[in-house]
Parts: C-alpha cells; sequence; structure tokens
C-alpha cells in the first residue's frame, strides 16, 4: 500500500515536471490553435503550409486521405489534396496523434507501440461509427475523444516506466484490464495520470472527462453520453482483437454494461442499431487499421 502512494505522489510530482516532454504541444498547439477557427475563415493553403512543417505529420495527412478508412478510394498525391480530401477536423486529428505517436516510446517490456496506436485508431474509427448510428450530434468529436482515450498510458509509459512495465506484465500474464493492474501496482490508473495531463494541456471538458472515466463512465458528470460511447467502443476494440496485445480473460456482456445503459439512456436510436452487422464490420476495419498504423508508423 505504501508503495503504491509512493508511486502517486511520485506521478504528480512528475507531471508537474511535464513541460519536459514538450513534442505534443510544439507538434499541435499552433496548428489546433488556427483550426479552432470558425471553418469559413480557415485557408487551405494555410493549413497545407503548416503541415509541411512536419515531414511525419505531412506523411501521415498524405496515407490517412489515401485509406479506405477516410472513404476515400481514389489517390491523393498531393499534401493540398490531401487537405481538402480530409477536412479541417481530420487534419486537426491527425495532428494530435501524430503529436502522441511522437512521444511514444519504443517497445519496453512487452509494450508495443504500434499495438497501442492500433487501439486508439480503432476505437476512434469505432466511435465515430457508433456516433453516426446512434445519431449523436458530433462524430467528429467522438473520432477524437476515441483516438485521445488513453492518453494516461503515454503518461505513465513516460512517467513511471519500470513501475508501469511491471502493471502491463501483471495485466497480460494474468489476462487482466491493464488499469485493473495499474490500480493494484500503481495505485492509480492511467486515466488519472491522463485526465492530470488534458487539464494541463486545456483539452476540452469532454475530452478531459473521457480521458478521466472511460473505465467508469458512470463517474462523468457533464458528459455522459460521450464518455459511455469511448467505453463501449474501448470495451469492443478490447474484446475485438484491437486489445493491448492480449487477450482479457474476463468475459463481457456488452447489454449487462454500466455504459451501455448510460448511453442507451441518451439514444433511443441504440436500441434499433444492428449488432451483428457491427461486429462483422469490425473485422473489416480491423485488417485496414493493422495496415495504415504499420504504415504510419513506418513513416
Ligand atoms: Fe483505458
Ligand atoms: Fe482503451
Amino acid at each position: 500500500m505504501k508503495r503504491s502512494a509512493d508511486c502517486k505522489q511520485l506521478l504528480l510530482d512528475r507531471v508537474e515536471g511535464l513541460l519536459q516532454i514538450p513534442t505534443i504541444p510544439a507538434v499541435l498547439a499552433p496548428l489546433l490553435r488556427y483550426l479552432e477557427q470558425p471553418v469559413e475563415k480557415l485557408d487551405v493553403q494555410k493549413v497545407t503550409d503548416f503541415i509541411a512543417q512536419d515531414k511525419s505529420l505531412a506523411a501521415q495527412c498524405l496515407q490517412m486521405a489515401n485509406s479506405p478508412l477516410f472513404g476515400r478510394w481514389q489517390q491523393v498525391d498531393s499534401l493540398r489534396g490531401a487537405v481538402v480530401s480530409l477536412g479541417f477536423r481530420h487534419v486537426s486529428d491527425i495532428a494530435m496523434s501524430c503529436g502522441m505517436l511522437k512521444m511514444l516510446p519504443g517497445k519496453k517490456r512487452g509494450f508495443d507501440p504500434i499495438v497501442f496506436w492500433e487501439h486508439s485508431l480503432g476505437c476512434a474509427l469505432l466511435c465515430r461509427h457508433l456516433a453516426r448510428n446512434i445519431n449523436l450530434d458530433d462524430p467528429g468529436k467522438a473520432y477524437l475523444a476515441g483516438l485521445l482515450h488513453d492518453l494516461g498510458i503515454i503518461v505513465n509509459l513516460w512517467l513511471l516506466p519500470d513501475e508501469f512495465g511491471e502493471a502491463f506484465e501483471a495485466a497480460r500474464s494474468e489476462g487482466m484490464p491493464l488499469h485493473e493492474a495499474e490500480q493494484r501496482v500503481l495505485g492509480f490508473t492511467h486515466c488519472e495520470s491522463g485526465g492530470l495531463l488534458a487539464e494541463r494541456w486545456g483539452f476540452a471538458p469532454g475530452l478531459v472527462e473521457v480521458v478521466t472515466h472511460h473505465h467508469l463512465p458512470q463517474r462523468s458528470s457533464e458528459n455522459t453520453t460521450l464518455v459511455s460511447l469511448v467505453h463501449i467502443a474501448d470495451l469492443l476494440c478490447r474484446t475485438g482483437g484491437l486489445n493491448h496485445g492480449y487477450v482479457e480473460a474476463r468475459q463481457v456482456n456488452l447489454f449487462e454494461d454500466a455504459g451501455f445503459a448510460l448511453l442507451a439512456r441518451s439514444s433511443s436510436a441504440l436500441k434499433k442499431f444492428d449488432w451483428a452487422r457491427l461486429t462483422f464490420e469490425l473485422e473489416s476495419y480491423m485488417d485496414e487499421v493493422h495496415r495504415l498504423v504499420r504504415m504510419i508508423y513506418r513513416a
């Protein structure tokens, strides 16, 4: 118990010094600030010029623009074409994901950054898909929330690599959810550490809640629908092959899940949702997510 209290204090101290991890703000801040403006004020060329300054961001935009996951079957070979094809919203999401990718340390103690990225992108796509199908007002916001929900894992990897490695090993060998192993070994989960960073980076309140409560959506207050949606998508990914690199032993009944009940309360369309079809679609998603992530990661 004392050790986990020490870990938590260590985390808090280290989060205070988090500006030592400058990659995300450096890549993102100016572009994201620019993209926050009303869409009619945005200039394609300006966004293109900004992206061109960062080689891996440019490569990611091109690869995403050419992926069927983003609805393109036609070849896009210029950066400007990629910006037009993806739209400002996706460019902003990709900038965010690019920054996060740069923060991921290499493979360590069984934790594979590519697998982490597949989980995040898979969850983002699933969130967007679910949001569209249950008529949530902003599928783009759901996509971003899915992409960033496990931000705390990166925080833990950076700030407490040995302790996190131990938690990851325990989770993998016992087939338990990662957050439960973190709680046991570290005394806190990636939800708490991610929440601290999300707040520090000034994420929108909905995103902070997603990062903080995606494993316990009943604790969210203002953005329960979004948090529950991400919770469900995360669960589907973890049980459907876009997991953290190991299979969790516990059987999950989605329809008895607290997040599912919360989501059903706010969306009547959920009752009519075709889950059998989703399971089928999920399989085809996976192949493309694997392919795309491996391509991006090598860029
Ligand atoms: Fe998580
Ligand atoms: Fe997750």
